[in-house]
Order: C-alpha cells, then sequence, then structure tokens
C-alpha cells in the first residue's frame, strides 16, 4: 500500500499506509489528520483539502485538470507554485513516497 506522508503547518509529519484507489484527502481524513477540511467530500468543491506537494513528487502526479485548477484560485492560503487540491490526487502505487504539507489553515 502506498506511503503518504503528511506535513503539519507545525512540521507534525505523519506517515499514512494509504489504499489505492482513495485520494490523498481521504488518507488524511480517514486517519483523523488534522489541516485538511474537505468540506464538499471530494467532489472539488471547497477548495479546503488544499495542499502543497513537496517538490521532489512532483513528477508523480497527474496533471491538474481544469476544475481543480479553476477551484485552486479559492484556497484559504495562498496558492503556491505546487498547490494540488488532495481530493483530486488519486492514490496509486506511483504515489508510494509521496509528501504533502498542509496549510496553517482551510477557511
Ligand atoms: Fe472539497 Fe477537495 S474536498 S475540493
Amino acid at each position: 500500500m502506498p506511503k503518504i506522508t503528511y506535513v503539519s503547518a507545525a512540521q507534525a509529519v505523519q506517515t499514512i499506509d494509504v489504499p489505492v484507489g482513495t485520494s490523498v484527502m481521504r488518507g488524511a481524513v480517514s486517519n483523523d489528520i488534522d489541516g485538511i477540511v474537505a468540506r464538499c467530500g471530494g467532489n472539488a468543491q471547497c477548495a479546503t483539502c488544499h495542499v502543497f506537494v513537496d517538490p521532489t513528487n512532483v513528477d508523480q502526479l497527474e496533471p491538474i485538470r481544469p476544475n481543480e485548477e479553476e477551484m485552486l484560485e479559492f484556497t484559504a492560503c495562498t496558492r503556491e507554485e505546487h498547490s494540488r487540491l488532495s481530493c483530486q490526487l488519486e492514490v496509486t502505487e506511483a504515489l508510494d513516497g509521496l509528501t504533502v504539507h498542509l496549510p496553517d489553515r482551510q477557511i
């Protein structure tokens, strides 16, 4: 099962085994990781699952689709170069070792 590491804004590090076919957001919510709100439940309609993908991992990701691109304009913390919506990051074996950094607020 792919391991995903979540780093809080306070630099707390948690590495979780996340099932293939779920999402980086679901991995956080299912394991009570603070910092992901996910108000819309994963439908790319709230931008409260914003994460900053570690620069070393960006090549592991699928490109941003138009609806994700649009919602990234509504994040509570300023969008950065490697910002993504974690609900749109489907977990595959290719994401093993992914690290995401959580913003200090989602709302
Ligand atoms: Fe709402 Fe990701 S959970 S946009």
